[in-house]
């Protein structure tokens, strides 16, 4: 047996016993790989996802909203820096992560490529888009990489609070005037679809699924989430008095779960590839902010530099 297959084997038997991996252990080149991609998908997600809420920080409609909102902007970025970090233990810097985003070669969640044309965006971002990645993050507190592990049980805490902070915006707006209620409404019937597609595609199309469940970097498959958070919200949407857009969404007995209708893939493919309706002003916001705060890493490296100078003159 080569000793490759060994230390394979090894590692297997360590992930089934549940223990988690640490940055200095031994692991498969794939494995690898396939956390840094999804870590830093994740982490670009968080830092793209403050787009379409921070053009909201302005218009928020009291000063209570306002706090509300500014402080999940915030912890958003800090999801996004904890991950960074996470994924920076895999080897890659962030610099090439950033790349990565900038030229396309990494993604980030398909739903930040909508725009928010109302404040009840924000409450139906909060609400869905947020209920849908506490869904898939939840189980990413148990995933087998321990500083993704950890990072994730700090970042739920706070997906939760925004999960409520929506909820109450969307509570806020159904029970108001009927403009109001309106208003919820066509967030709801904008958001409903693509929040589904953030689960991803169909479990038959989804070719790294079973390897991941092995490496317990999921324990549910695509299709087994969706489910849940279906479940999950539309009595929530029943509690509001709003109507989730999908003429086939019915209570199934039987199965003990929701039915509900047939996903727009165009559209999820669409959006994947780059064509959604905000893709493109996304991605120039980002190189933008890269661009502005270039002088501030310039600075911090200067600065460094100097000081290992005198440190080390101060050491001879
Ligand atoms: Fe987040
Ligand atoms: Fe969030």
């Amino acid at each position: 047996m080569s000793k490759e297959v060994n230390l394979e084997e090894q590692f297997q038997a360590r992930i089934d016993a549940g223990e988690r991996i640490e940055p200095k252990d031994w692991m498969p080149e794939k494995y690898r790989k396939t956390h840094i991609r999804q870590i830093s998908q994740h982490a670009h997600s968080e830092i793209v996802g403050m787009l379409p809420e921070g053009n909201w920080i302005t218009r928020a409609p009291s000063l209570r909203r306002k706090v509300g909102l500014l402080a999940k902007v915030q912890d958003e970025a800090g999801h996004g820096l904890y991950l960074y970090s996470a994924a920076e233990t895999l080897g890659i810097s962030r610099d090439e992560l950033e790349v990565q985003l900038l030229t396309g070669k990494a993604k980030y969640s398909s739903i930040f490529n909508y725009p928010t044309l109302s404040w009840a965006d924000i409450g139906a971002i909060g609400w869905l888009v947020d209920g849908a990645a506490i869904i898939n993050q939840v189980m990413l507190t148990r995933t087998s990489y321990g500083p993704y592990a950890r990072a994730m049980v700090r970042i739920c805490k706070e997906e939760s609070f925004h999960q409520r902070q929506g909820y109450e915006i969307m509570l806020g707006l159904a029970k108001g005037t009927p403009e109001q209620k309106e208003m919820a409404q066509d967030a709801l019937n904008r958001f409903w679809w693509p929040s589904l597609m953030m689960f991803g595609p169909r479990d038959h199309e989804s070719p790294n699924t079973a390897q991941s469940v092995r490496w317990k970097i999921k324990r549910k498959t695509n299709d087994e989430l969706r489910q849940q958070f279906i479940d999950i919200t539309a009595p929530q949407a029943d509690y509001l008095g709003l109507t989730i857009p999908d003429p086939d969404l019915k209570w199934n007995e039987e199965r003990g779960h929701y039915d509900f209708g047939e996903i727009n893939w165009d559209e999820f493919w669409q959006v994947v590839k780059g064509n959604g309706p905000c893709n493109r002003e996304r991605i120039e916001a980002r190189t933008k902010a890269r661009e502005d705060g270039a002088w501030v890493r310039e600075a911090a490296l200067q600065y460094a530099a100097k000081k290992a100078t005198r440190n080390q003159s101060k050491a001879v």
